[in-house]
């Protein structure tokens, strides 16, 4: 008798985690070999697999990092979603959709009503519901094209800070990150594996971090990395390559602005910052900064209610409530109609009976959720539907986000 296996989604037992090394690496062109898996061990510790089986053989698998992640300065559960890979023998067969499909239901169950991810393929995703819902600014200027139009000397110093004195800049970020919209929230490991190193670089080098001390106080701060890359003809560019500046002061800003700037031999200096960042205001012509645009993460609303109830309103916010249909295939117990309802400075959502004063779908929503996108714009462009103007400008005035949403860690 013939003995069919089912297609078995689970996470992978210790015996076979060299399995999933070897798909991810496969996908993902790195290295597949036992070196290469130690190499990625911090990785495997801190995102837990999820795999299909068929047959018995692994086909696909993903990653998904337990975290946290600040709408308008609320810490909420997400579940950063990662290593999305699958055996190219056995692409385009649904694999890896029935793995996204039950890594919904997983982070639903363990209490993580976001989901977000980086990704080349967003079109991919938001067939399950994720959309691009932040972005940020790639700044390229020349050191010796500008100075801080500030001129005035800046009080305090820059301090070269060592691993270990991570909490002085853990203090600073969580500063920074109240209010704010996409900065996760960074447990030890995260400092040293993904701050002081960049997550995905299998050689674990340091980057270079300088806080502004104004006495004993931290300011803010900026962790880097010089560069030295080959360019066509023209020779080698030296980058001063900024991963984080995050300053809580004028000092400190333009503290370490200056900072930056006196690195003589750098041809270049980058940044992705936000997109409401200062900085070309901040120097003497802002039209030396170059400005590039670059989607950041995608956002996904694993759970309308507990992520509605979760999320603080825009401040100064109208009290009130607006209905909303939502489209949502892959997370089923989202679909339907949603009644939102400001009021006492909190959000609340139910279901409520349809039609809705807006229709959309899940992906939109998740735009529209994490204040990235207007849902008078949504409707402008065919993405949503408005059937009642009003209620439309109440949900832009109740969702938006108070700061440019960034994604301040790449996972
Ligand atoms: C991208 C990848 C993960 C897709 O896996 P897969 O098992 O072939 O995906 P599925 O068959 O489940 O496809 C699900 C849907 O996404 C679509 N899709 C698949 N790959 C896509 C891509 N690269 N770009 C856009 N859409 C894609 C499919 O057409 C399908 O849509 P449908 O349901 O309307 O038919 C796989 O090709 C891969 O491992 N690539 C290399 C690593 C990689 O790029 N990972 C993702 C990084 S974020």
């Amino acid at each position: 008798m013939l003995l069919v296996m089912p297609i078995e989604i689970r996470p992978p037992r210790e015996d076979e985690q060299e399995r999933v090394n070897f798909v991810v690496a496969y996908s993902f062109t790195g290295d597949r070999t036992a070196a290469g898996r130690e190499h990625m061990r911090h990785v495997e510790d801190m995102a837990p697999a999820l795999c299909l089986y068929d047959g018995g053989e692994l086909m696909a698998a993903l990653r998904v990092y337990p975290l946290r992640m600040s709408v308008n300065g609320a810490m909420i559960g997400m579940g950063g979603v990662s290593s999305v890979s699958c055996l190219p023998e056995q692409r385009r067969k649904g694999h890896v959709g029935r793995l996204l499909r039950q890594a919904l239901s997983d982070m639903r169950a363990a209490g993580r009503p976001l989901a977000a991810l980086y990704t080349p393929h967003p079109s991919l995703y938001r067939k399950f519901g994720w959309m691009t819902a932040s972005g940020n600014l790639k700044y390229t200027w020349k050191p010796k094209s500008v100075a801080p139009y500030n001129s005035a000397p800046a009080a305090g110093r820059a301090q070269r800070l060592r691993e270990e004195e991570w909490p002085l800049l853990a203090g600073v970020y969580a500063r920074f990150a109240a209010g704010r919209t996409g900065y996760i929230e960074r447990p030890e490991r995260w400092w040293k594996e993904a701050v002081y190193r960049v997550l995905y670089d299998p050689e674990r080098k340091l980057n270079d971090v300088a806080a502004w001390m104004d006495g004993d106080a931290a300011g803010g701060y900026m962790t880097y990395s010089s560069q030295r890359e080959r360019r066509g003809p023209g020779g080698e560019v030296h980058t001063f390559f900024i991963r984080e500046f995050i300053a809580l002061t004028s000092s400190a800003y333009v503290g370490l602005l200056r900072f930056a700037l006196s690195h003589d031999l750098a041809d270049e200096i980058g940044w992705h910052g936000p997109l409401d960042d200062p900085l070309a205001l901040a120097v003497d012509d802002a039209q030396q900064v170059k400005r590039e645009w670059v989607d950041d993460y995608m956002l996904r609303v694993v759970d309308v209610e507990q992520a509605i109830g979760a999320r603080p309103p825009a401040l100064g916010a109208p009290e009130g409530a607006f209905t909303i249909e939502i489209a949502d295939a892959a997370a089923p117990w989202n679909q339907g109609a949603w009644r939102i309802e400001c009021a006492g400075g909190k959000l609340s959502a139910q279901k409520a009976a349809g039609p809705g004063d807006l229709a959309t779908d899940a992906a939109t929503f998740a735009a529209i959720y994490g204040g990235f996108l207007r849902s008078t714009d949504a409707a402008r462009c065919g993405l949503a539907e408005a059937g009642n103007h009003e209620a439309a400008l109440l949900a832009d005035r109740i969702l938006a986000s108070d700061y440019a949403p960034y994604g301040s860690d790449f996972f």
